[in-house]
């Protein structure tokens, strides 16, 4: 298997954000800017990414909230993901940005953001340069690199160009990426986070209860794909999903399956998202829903606290 089939997960997740944002389940200006090959997908597999996206955006603006200073983002397997431009068109106060993937989406991702104005104008001031390589970039606000973030020295060596600031409140995201690492040497690198950042939280969106009957038929499925995922022993229940966190250095983790998130984000926009197709029955997204989860990790300092970081 390789980092191909891996690789090849990024445009999967950025052609159902794209089908999902045409149809209006949520707004995104900037999704169609990084990739439009548009392929129509099923009303749950929509429900399933709108409660994804909706999940992240809900607790990062919680973040925002809980932190009266700015605030420094690293987004781990950051595929297509366009997260750094909501933000920046709603003047949150971003000390530092940095997207990390493996160099064949990071270069594909540089080469896009090059050729369009709209991108690449936020990525620095006007007055600043942005340094490009083939797989690299740099802005005074925005850094995309190539690496494995399985490797915490690869990842050192990163985050030293982009100038991360280790005492700068942080917040980690991994969406939908931990899982194709191995286990073992993603417990590696959350042990030497925890150790490096004064104050932080971690997003993490993945699999849940990946041992039971529904569970084994979307590894299989993945696996008969060429994608194997690596870290599928963190992605049991909810036990595990925080105690990698917990036996790694981390203060406090709370785990919520989707099911759970989908009840505590705003029902307003629940309602409105339900009438934009029909389900037959739900009893298909129900099941979706109940193996995938997110987990919010937390390691504060007096200063910064991070606790209130939650859906509750
Ligand atoms: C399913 S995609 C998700 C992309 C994006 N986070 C999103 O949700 O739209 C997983 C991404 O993680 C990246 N990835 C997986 N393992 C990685 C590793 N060890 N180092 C760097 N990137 C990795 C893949 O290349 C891919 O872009």
């Amino acid at each position: 298997m390789g980092d191909e089939a891996v690789q090849a997960t990024n445009e999967d997740a950025t052609s159902c954000k794209l089908s999902a944002v045409q149809l209006g389940y949520w707004r995104d200006p900037y999704v169609q800017l990084m990739y439009r090959k548009s392929v129509r997908r099923a009303p749950e597999i929509h429900l399933g990414y709108y409660a994804r996206v909706q999940g992240f955006r809900y607790l990062i603006d919680k973040v925002f909230e809980a932190c009266d200073t700015r605030v420094q983002i690293i987004s781990l397997g950051a595929g297509f993901d366009t997260l750094f431009w909501r933000l920046t068109d709603e003047n949150k106060p971003i000390q530092n940005f940095v997207e990390v993937d493996f160099s064949g989406v990071t270069s594909k991702k540089c080469f896009i953001i090059k050729r369009n104005k709209e991108l690449l104008t936020k990525v620095a001031d006007a007055e600043s340069e942005v340094k490009f390589s083939r797989t690299d970039l740099h802005g005074n606000r925005y850094h995309l690199v190539a690496a494995d973030f399985s490797n915490s020295q690869n990842l050192q060596d990163k985050f030293a160009e982009s100038e991360v600031d280790y005492q700068c409140p942080t917040v980690i995201l991994a969406e939908c990426a931990l899982v194709y690492a191995d286990s073992t040497k993603v417990d590696t690198v959350l042990s030497w986070l925890g150790k490096q950042f004064t104050s932080m939280v971690f997003i993490n969106y993945e699999q849940i209860n990946m041992e039971d009957k529904f569970g084994k038929v979307m590894v299989d499925n993945l696996w008969s794909r060429g994608c194997m995922l690596s870290g599928v022993a963190a992605c049991k229940d909810k036990q595990s999903q925080i105690s990698r966190f917990t036996n790694n250095g981390w203060e406090s983790a709370t785990c919520w399956t989707m099911n759970e998130v989908y009840s505590l984000l705003p029902q307003e926009d629940v309602f409105r998202v339900e009438k934009i197709e029909m389900l037959d029955e739900k009893e298909l997204l129900r099941q979706l829903f109940e193996h995938y989860c997110i987990t919010v990790a937390r390691k504060n300092s007096p200063n910064f606290n991070f606790d209130s970081v939650n859906f509750d």
